[in-house]
């Protein structure tokens, strides 16, 4: 069984009960220099939270049946509820300034077609693949824009996003420390490909309010992998603080 999913279940309790809101009075204003740059890429993030959660809701039983991780399901709807909630502030914003939602874009089919390949611990790695990103590129449309209502979305975001890669780092490592040290780096080997791939298809459909925000490709992919190695490289002191005593990486 995994070991802190009760911390987790309150965790997402909490936030159903008292989602984190905007502050109020932040002025909405974009100006059309800068909707221009921000419109299509929004919009990509904005499908990206988007999503029923049907498959991963789906895996997550399977999981919890075969482990006896009861909690689980629970909180995989919490946390399917927390994105939607993403998808719906992003998509008020967009409606305030006339920004159209995208039905499909080939980042996003790409996310969806590999998630759906296997079981929970491979959705985990993907989705803890597009929230890493993400996070980078919040933090990058939040610079760059003037826009004090979207700089407050961001910020929003951002502070949901990070519980979300904490509670799938922790996982993710937890699970890690049941394989063989061979299988484990050679997942951590492919990871960290999908990884550079998957940084690289965002530095290419967003590069317009990434290079705006200051990154350039290099800059971007190691910034990255750095949010990468900071989750999912801990110390191995860390991993058996949190993870609990006598299991390590
Ligand atoms: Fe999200
Ligand atoms: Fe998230």
């Amino acid at each position: 069984m995994l070991t802190n999913l009760r911390v987790w279940l309150n965790h997402f309790e909490y936030h159903a009960e008292q989602p984190r809101a905007l502050a109020s009075g932040t002025r909405s204003a974009l100006r059309p220099e800068e909707r221009r740059l921000i419109a299509r890429s929004i919009a990509v993030f904005q499908l990206g939270e988007q999503s029923d959660g049907s498959g991963l809701l789906r895996a997550a039983c399977h999981f919890a049946a075969a482990q006896g991780d009861e909690l689980l399901p629970r909180i995989t709807e919490l946390f399917i509820r927390e994105e939607q909630r993403h998808a719906r502030l992003l998509r008020d914003f967009m409606d305030e300034h006339g920004i159209r939602a995208r039905r499909r874009h080939w980042t996003d089919a790409a996310f969806r077609r590999v998630r759906r390949l296997a079981g929970f611990e491979l959705y985990l790695h993907v989705l803890i693949t597009a929230e890493l990103i993400g996070n980078v590129y919040y933090r990058a449309l939040e610079a760059a824009t003037g826009c004090q209502r979207l700089r407050a979305l961001c910020r929003t975001l951002l502070a949901d996003e990070l519980a979300h890669v904490g509670y799938e780092s922790e996982l993710i490592l937890e699970l890690r420390t049941r394989k063989p040290a061979a299988l484990r780096a050679l997942m951590r080997l492919a990871h960290r490909a999908f990884f550079c791939a998957a940084a690289c298809a965002v530095w290419l459909s967003h590069r317009g309010v990434l290079r705006h925000a200051g990154h350039t490709a290099a800059g971007f992919v190691r910034a990255c992998l750095a949010q990468y190695a900071f989750h999912l490289d801990p110390p191995a002191a860390w991993s058996a603080s949190v993870i609990g005593p006598g299991r390590r990486r």
